[in-house]
């Protein structure tokens, strides 16, 4: 079931645009959805920005709006062309989260949204050591991702949510503890802002 909607929703943007519109109706509307991890960031004209794992600029549209230097990253060839069409402003790299084609300290911020959770364990591992490869001293990864709920009234809609959506690397997600692995890997992390009844989590974590 999960599969043949969730390549539906991958091959047609406005399925998946439209499904994330419904889902972010739990905070408030997909403008403040896609904001949420943007909170407390100093962003400035010259911030260098990593739109990590960008898809079609969902949250790209957002950060070329306070920068000028922001760059996507994604796997997907088709996300990237549709991203190049729909946000022109911003520079796309086609590559693989875990392997980064960018020197060491190159970002002020790295961003990603609703994409850690279709990584496996190893895989997630070696994407924050390389997030915190490419974060100058100092530079913040900011990232939005679902979070196991602390109000039960939110459990039925994010399981069948991910039931119908998602794959069993989302399940594990709620399982873990990303500040717990962010801080393994050396970043500075507070505990986890709570969103949508503890349904979604964001994290700041600051290279130190
Ligand atoms: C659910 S989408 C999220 C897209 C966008 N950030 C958003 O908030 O809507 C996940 C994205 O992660 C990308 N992705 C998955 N695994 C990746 C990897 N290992 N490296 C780079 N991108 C990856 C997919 O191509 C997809 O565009």
């Amino acid at each position: 079931m999960a599969t043949i909607l969730r390549d539906l929703s991958y091959r047609y943007q406005w399925l998946y645009d439209g499904i994330s519109r419904l889902a972010a109706l739990s905070v408030g509307g997909e403008k403040r959805f896609r904001q949420l991890a943007l909170q407390n960031l100093t962003i400035g004209s010259d911030t260098q920005i990593l739109d990590l794992c960008c898809g079609s600029g969902q949250t790209t549209q957002f950060l070329v709006k306070y920068s000028k230097n922001v760059i996507g990253l994604d796997a997907s060839p088709l996300s990237l062309s549709r991203a190049r069409r729909n946000l022109p402003q911003a520079i796309y790299v086609e590559a693989f989260a875990e392997n980064m084609p960018f020197e060491d300290g190159s970002f002020d911020v790295v961003h990603t949204s609703a994409a850690l959770h279709e990584m496996q364990s190893e895989q997630l591992q070696k994407i924050l050591k390389e997030v915190y490869r490419v974060l100058r001293t100092g530079g913040v990864f900011t990232l939005v991702d679902f979070h196991q709920p602390t109000n039960l009234l939110f459990v039925p809609g994010l399981w069948v949510f991910l039931w119908l959506f998602e794959t069993e690397t989302a399940w594990k997600l709620l399982r873990a503890d990303l500040a717990v692995l962010l801080r393994e890997q050396g970043f500075q992390v507070d505990k986890p802002q709570l969103y949508a009844g503890g349904s979604l989590q964001v994290i700041q974590g600051m290279k130190g």
